[in-house]
Parts: C-alpha cells; structure tokens; sequence
C-alpha cells in the first residue's frame, strides 16, 4: 500500500490496519545497549553529514539510511562509510508505508531521524503536489509505521524517538526594520567576525506562531503540525527542531551558494533574485549535524528547539564573499567576476528576512556552533573546487533542464 497515492485518500482507515506479512523473524537485540535508527534522507546534503557523523560516532548502533535517491539523493555523498559494518542503505520512498513499517520489524527499530523532504522553495513554486505528497504524506506514513510498530513491543514507547527535522521558514519573514544593520542582542561563535550585525529587531523564538509563505515552507509546517499531533494525540515520544540555512560540502546546485560556486568557476552569470537584499541566518552544516546528535539523545520530549548559528547576511553580500573567495583560490585577479552579478526577476513570495534564536538550546543542552563562517565559507567554497568531479557528475544530464526551465528568460 502505498500512502501517498492519491485514490487510496478516501479508503477509510487504510492507516490503521497495516497489511503486512511477517516475514521478518525480529533477532532479540538489547535495546538498552544497542541502538538501531532509521535516517531518512540520508543521501541528501544535510542527511549525509548526519549519517556520517553517527555510523562514525556510535560504531554500536545500527544505522539504516533511508532514502528514495530522487534527484536531491546522491550516494556519492557517502562514499567514505558505505562499507562500515553498521550502516546499510535501503532504497526506499517514505510514502510507502508497508516497506517502511515491515523494515521498523526487521531492523526493532528504536529511534528515527526524519529529513527525507522536497527541499528546494523554487521546485515547490512550480510543482507544490510533489511537496505536500512527500513532505506531508510521507511523514505522515513514518510517524504510523513508528506507532503502530512501537505499540506492538512490550516496553511499547520507552526508550524511542522520533525526531523530525524542520526549518526556520515555517515562521514566515521577519521584517527588515534596520537595513542598515544595528548591533545584535547576542551573537555565537558562527557569527561573521567581519560583518556580524542583525537587519531587524526581532527573530525567530520557538513560541512563535507558523506563518509560512511558500508550498515549501507550507508543507513543512503541516508536517511538524502532524509530529505534534501524533505526541499529543498518541504519546508518541517527539521533538521537533527548526533550523536556519545551511552551507557547506554535499550541497545539491540548486541551491543559492553551491550554484553561485559553480557558475562563477565557469564564468556563468550569478542570478539574484530582486535587488539581493533579503536576509538568510547561516549555519555550517556539520554544526546542525552536531546539535542534530545532541537533540537526539538528549533533547526533552514533545520540545522544539531552533538552531541557527547567529550569522545575518543579505544575499548580495554573501555572493560577493563567494566571488572573491573563489577567484581568490582559483588565482584569478580580485574581484575579476564581479561582473556576473545579474539581477533578475524576483522569487514570487520571497521571504525577506531569516533570523534564529537559538539561545534556548544552548541554554538547555549546551550548543554552540563551533565554526566561524569565514572559516566556514572557506572551507566550502574549496571543497566545491577540489571535487569538481562531484560537481561535474551532478551538473550532467537533468540539471541543465533544470536550470534552463527556472532561469531562461528570468
Ligand atoms: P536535500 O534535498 O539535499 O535532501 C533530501 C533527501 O531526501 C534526498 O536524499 C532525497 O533523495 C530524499 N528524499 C526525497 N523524497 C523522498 C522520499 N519520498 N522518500 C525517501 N527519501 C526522499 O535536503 P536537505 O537540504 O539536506 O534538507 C534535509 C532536511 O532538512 C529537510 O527536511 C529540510 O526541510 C530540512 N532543512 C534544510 C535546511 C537547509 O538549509 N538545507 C535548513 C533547515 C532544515
Ligand atoms: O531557512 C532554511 C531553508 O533554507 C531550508 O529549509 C531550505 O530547504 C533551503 O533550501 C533554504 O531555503 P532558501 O530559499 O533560503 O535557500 P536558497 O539557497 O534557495 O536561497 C537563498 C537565498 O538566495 C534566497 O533569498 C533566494 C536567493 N537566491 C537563490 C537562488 C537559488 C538567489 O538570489 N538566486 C538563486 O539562484
């Protein structure tokens, strides 16, 4: 059965009565000792960091990727640790709930990590179905899988964990009420040293009611609202985290800094959306990766926690970072490619301003980022260049359509 087809809305409780075989004899495993979780979207950017931090990290647990390798998965990513012991890759699409629950059989599943979305605003703009079939249905169908699995053990919920990963733009835009910049209430370790001011007086806090603007962010949000759901209504053992954007290796062009990498080491124009002057929070990706591990183990039950790294910039400066950064280590001459900017027709319903407050996770659980985004940046605008051959093997075939279709006469 599979929950995202769309005729099989209107059967009554098909959710509710798995149709499954047993075929898979569970093997008794501690469950005290041994952890066995399920990531899913593990062959996506951020997924992948995860991934690897905890097959690296927890050489005792079991860690089942779950991805469904749409164009955002790439295996690629995971090259380093496909042969560790306790990782296994399962091809698999979330909506489909029977492979699910039956692989929660198999594996005694104990906890989920849930990234596996549509993540691109663009792509939800010229096709939101896709959006609300993955990011809504599919999460749907790995939060009853998880149930109906868990309820099915003696110890039933204890011990277990389903952690949703969301995002800061399920808050809507926050105004840009000094565009010049004014001195923050607080800053982090992430925070630029050179240019670390905020564009408005206030941000995004955890208490803050969802208002999201696109099918993106719209669908995103309905899926914590069902996380949520499914704690209140049945229990289930929950925690939600909203985090702001992120940067770094493994990050699929589609994207604004990947993209803007590789069409200035081609000498491609750089498209900015509107006058480049909306604002975005960004966190190095393995820093969410490191709070995502904390949360997981020691975040509180039914909680939401943002994590972002304190580090504002409007758009049209951060491209300037990234041609100068590039040129720089291309040894081209400075500020050669700043002629690439274009400015073209802006995002519809383009969020303005993305500012995190992510003061409470770091006053329950510690966190802090570790990286400082000029050291971040530089980090990751090498790692494009030196694995161009990573970047050339995505950038062939289907993503020239892509590109041509969102920007040819844009
Ligand atoms: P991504 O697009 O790079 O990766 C998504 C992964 O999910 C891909 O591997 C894809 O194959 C997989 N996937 C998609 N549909 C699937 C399906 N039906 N079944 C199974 N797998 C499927 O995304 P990302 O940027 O790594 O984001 C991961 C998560 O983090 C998403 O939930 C996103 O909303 C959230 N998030 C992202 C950011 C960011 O800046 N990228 C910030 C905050 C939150
Ligand atoms: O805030 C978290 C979100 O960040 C995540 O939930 C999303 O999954 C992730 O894609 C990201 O969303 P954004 O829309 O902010 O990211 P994107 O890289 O697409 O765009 C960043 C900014 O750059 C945004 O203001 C739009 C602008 N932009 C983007 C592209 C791709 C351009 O000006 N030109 C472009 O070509």
């Amino acid at each position: 059965m599979h929950i995202c087809n769309y005729s099989l809305l209107f059967i009554p409780n098909f959710l509710r009565i798995p149709n499954i075989c047993c075929t898979f004899a569970p093997k008794l495993r501690n469950s005290t000792t041994m952890r066995s979780i399920i990531i899913t979207g593990g062959a996506g950017f951020i997924g992948s960091h995860v991934v690897r931090l905890f097959v690296n990290k927890y050489p005792e647990y079991r860690i089942i990727n779950v991805d469904k390798l749409t164009y955002a998965g790439n295996l690629a990513n995971l090259r380093d640790i496909e042969d560790k012991p306790n990782y296994r890759f399962v091809k698999a699409d979330i909506c489909d709930f029977d492979t699910i629950y039956r692989l929660m059989q198999e594996e005694q599943v104990t906890g989920i990590i849930h990234l596996a979305a549509e993540s691109h605003v663009d792509r939800s703009i010229k096709d939101p179905f896709t959006f609300a079939r993955t990011n809504v249905m599919g999460t749907l169908s790995m939060l009853q899988a998880a149930k109906l699995y868990w309820e099915t053990l003696p110890e039933k919920y204890e011990g277990k964990r389903f952690y949703h990963i969301s995002t800061d733009e399920v808050y809507g835009a926050l105004e840009m009420t000094h565009p010049d910049g004014i001195e923050p209430p607080f800053t982090t370790k992430a925070s630029s040293g050179s240019q670390h001011l905020a564009y408005g007086d206030k941000f995004f806090t955890e208490d803050l009611k969802y208002q999201p603007h696109s099918p993106y962010s719209a669908s995103k949000a309905s899926s914590d609202h069902f996380v949520r759901a499914f704690h209140d209504t049945y229990g289930l053992p929950t925690i939600v985290t909203n985090c702001s954007n992120n940067y770094g290796p493994y990050q699929f062009p589609e994207k604004l800094i990947p993209l803007f990498i590789n069409n200035i080491r081609h000498r491609r124009a750089l498209p900015v959306y509107g006058q480049g002057l909306n604002v975005r929070d960004w966190l190095y990706v393995e820093d969410h990766a490191r709070a995502i591990d904390l949360i997981f183990h020691k975040g509180t039950v039914a909680e939401t926690y943002n994590i972002g790294g304190f580090n504002e910039w409007k758009n049209i400066d951060i491209v300037k970072v990234l041609i100068r950064t590039t040129d720089r280590l291309l040894g081209r001459k400075e500020d050669e490619d700043m002629n690439l900017i274009t400015y073209v027709t802006d995002r519809a319903g383009h969020d303005m301003r993305y500012a995190i407050d992510s003061r409470k996770l770091q006053r329950e659980l510690g966190w802090e980022p570790t990286l400082q985004f000029e050291e971040g940046i530089e980090k990751t605008v090498r790692w494009y260049l030196d694995n161009q051959a990573w970047m050339d093997n995505i950038t062939s075939g289907d993503y020239e359509k892509y590109y041509e279709e969102m920007y040819r006469n844009r």
